[in-house]
């Protein structure tokens, strides 16, 4: 699976795991990741790599040195991040986010960076993630999450200290970047 109109073709067909009906434009993933510290982060875990558009904006902003774990439970998009980033220090997971503390060799995470659509994911699986993302991210570090719900502020909310919300209208439909930190 190698074109735009395949990739959109399993996104669509998979609507009830992927939950979007297209990928997130340049303009969303540059405002996303402008939130990001990259400099000094040496571990970057994104969840829900898709057909790679976050993917390509963490890895033209990572240090040379640093690595990234991007987690995908769709095995068609597995495979096609895996061809188009073939890099050594970017690892394709095949597995669900629910699952991160499993790989990170008992390191802590810099930035996680999460496109996943949380509100379609079972509670019990959902509650994992955030759980996983708190105890295994630095403490400085930031969960970065985009998402259409306001209401994710508040489940987020009940894991981490501060959440900033910003809404970026021009994306359609309008999302939300949800900025969470301990
Ligand atoms: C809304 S799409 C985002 C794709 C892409 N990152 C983007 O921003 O356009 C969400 C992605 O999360 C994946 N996903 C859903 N549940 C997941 C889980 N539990 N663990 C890892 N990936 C998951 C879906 O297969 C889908 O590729």
């Amino acid at each position: 699976m190698n074109n735009k109109g395949a990739l959109l073709k399993e996104l669509f067909t998979n609507l009830s795991t992927t939950g979007a009906v297209t990928f997130s434009s340049k303009s969303l993933v540059n405002k996303m990741l402008s939130y990001a510290d990259f400099k000094g982060a040496k571990l970057i875990v994104e969840l829900g790599g898709g057909d790679g558009s976050i993917t390509h904006g963490i890895v033209d902003r990572m240090d040379p040195d640093a690595v990234l774990l991007v987690f995908e439970i769709n095995k068609p998009f597995c495979d096609n991040l895996k061809k188009i980033f073939p890099k050594k220090n970017v690892k394709i997971i095949c597995d669900s986010a629910e699952n991160i503390d499993q790989y990170l060799g008992g390191k802590k995470a810099d930035l996680i960076l999460s496109s996943l659509p949380l509100t379609l994911i079972p509670k019990p699986s959902r509650e994992q993630i955030y759980k996983k993302c708190k105890e295994n991210i630095v403490e400085n570090g930031k969960v970065i999450q985009i998402c259409y719900s306001y209401l994710l502020k508040f489940q987020f909310g009940r894991y981490f200290e501060e959440i900033k919300s910003h809404l970026m209208f021009k994306n359609f439909p309008p999302t939300f970047i949800l900025v969470c930190e301990q």
